[in-house]
C-alpha cells in the first residue's frame, strides 16, 4: 500500500511539472491516491451523494443548518461540507475538519469509500437532470454543441459524471442497507418537514420547531438565491483552491507600493529599473 501510495505520488508529480493538459491527469491520480489510499471512514463520517445537479447543494445547505443551527458566518458552504473528490487539490485539509466530518461527493456506489460511516443518497427525476446538467455544461464547462447532442452524451454515460442511470442503479441496490438514507429529490420539494424529521434521525441531531423553522428558512430557494456566492461552483473551486475573490479591484490609488515596501526593497527596485530601462527618464512616464 505505502509503496503503491508513494510510486503513484511521484507519477502525479511528474503529470504536475509539465502542467497544460498532464494537470488534468496528475488531478485525476491525486484523486485515486486521495480516495483508494488516504481517507479512511471513521462512523462519524457522512457522505451527500448525488449524481449532479440532483441538489446536492441544496443538502448541503440543510444539513450544515441543522448541526449548526442557523450559521450563516461561511464564505462558501464548500468550506463546511467540502467536495469529497477534489479535497486532494484544494487548501482543505482532513485533519482541519471538525467532528463529524461531512462531504459532498458524486462517487457511485463501487467507487466510495466503504465504511461503518453514513450516506446520504438523493436522487432527482432524471429529465430534470439532464437539462439541469446541460445549463451546468454550458455556464461552467465551456460546452457549445446543443441540447440534442448532449442527450445523447447523457444516454451514453459519456458525461464528467458517466452514466445517471448506473449511478442512480447502485445505490437503490443499497438503499436498505441501516448506513445508506436514500431520498428524492422530490420528496424536499413536497413533503419537507417530513424529510427533514428523517434526515435528523438518521443523523442522530435533536430536532426541534424553531430548529426546523430555521433550516426551512435558510434553505428556501429564494433565500439561497439571495446568497449564491456561496453556493456557486466557481467560487468553490477559487475559494479552496486559496484563491479569493473580490480582490481584483483592490485600491485604486498611486504609491501604495512605495509606502508599503521597505527601504531596501525600494532601491532593490529602482537598481533593476536603471538595469533595464538604461534611462531614469522613462520610470517617471
Ligand atoms: P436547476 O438547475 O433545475 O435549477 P446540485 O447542487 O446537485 O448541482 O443541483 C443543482 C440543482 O438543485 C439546481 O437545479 C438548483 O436550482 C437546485 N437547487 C439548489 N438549491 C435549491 C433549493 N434550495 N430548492 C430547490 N432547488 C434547489
Amino acid at each position: 500500500m505505502k509503496l503503491l501510495n508513494i510510486t503513484l505520488l511521484i507519477v502525479q508529480r511528474v503529470f504536475e511539472f509539465f502542467g497544460g493538459i498532464s494537470q488534468y491527469i496528475a488531478q485525476t491520480i491525486a484523486s485515486l491516491r486521495f480516495i483508494k489510499l488516504i481517507y479512511k471512514p471513521i462512523p462519524t463520517d457522512v457522505f451527500i451523494v448525488t449524481y449532479p445537479r440532483s441538489c446536492t447543494t441544496w443538502m448541503q445547505m440543510i444539513i450544515y443548518q441543522l448541526i449548526s443551527n442557523g450559521d450563516l458566518e461561511f464564505n462558501h458552504i464548500g468550506e463546511k461540507i467540502p467536495f469529497f473528490e477534489r479535497i486532494p487539490f484544494s487548501n482543505i485539509r482532513l485533519k482541519g475538519l471538525p467532528n463529524p466530518r461531512i462531504f459532498k461527493t458524486h462517487l457511485p456506489y463501487d467507487k466510495i469509500p466503504k465504511g461503518k460511516c453514513k450516506y446520504i443518497y438523493i436522487m432527482r427525476n432524471g429529465m430534470d437532470v439532464v437539462l439541469s446538467y446541460y445549463h451546468f455544461y454550458k455556464s461552467y464547462l465551456k460546452y457549445h454543441n446543443n441540447f440534442d447532442a448532449f442527450f445523447k452524451k447523457f444516454l451514453d454515460g459519456k458525461l464528467q459524471s458517466k452514466s445517471w442511470f448506473n449511478h442512480v442503479l447502485g445505490w437503490y441496490k443499497v438503499k436498505e442497507n441501516e448506513n445508506v438514507l436514500f431520498l428524492h429529490y422530490e420528496d424536499l420539494k413536497n413533503n419537507f418537514d417530513a424529510t427533514i424529521v428523517k434526515i435528523s434521525n438518521f443523523l442522530g441531531i435533536e430536532l426541534n420547531k424553531d430548529k426546523l423553522k430555521i433550516v426551512k428558512q435558510n434553505s428556501e430557494f429564494d433565500f439561497m438565491k439571495n446568497y449564491e456566492e456561496k453556493f456557486d461552483h466557481a467560487n468553490e473551486i477559487l475559494l479552496t483552491m486559496g484563491i479569493k475573490p473580490k480582490n481584483f479591484l483592490r485600491k485604486g490609488t498611486s504609491d501604495y507600493g512605495k509606502i508599503e515596501f521597505d527601504d531596501k526593497k525600494i532601491q532593490l527596485f529602482e537598481k533593476k529599473m536603471d538595469e533595464i530601462f538604461k534611462s531614469k527618464t522613462i520610470a517617471k512616464i
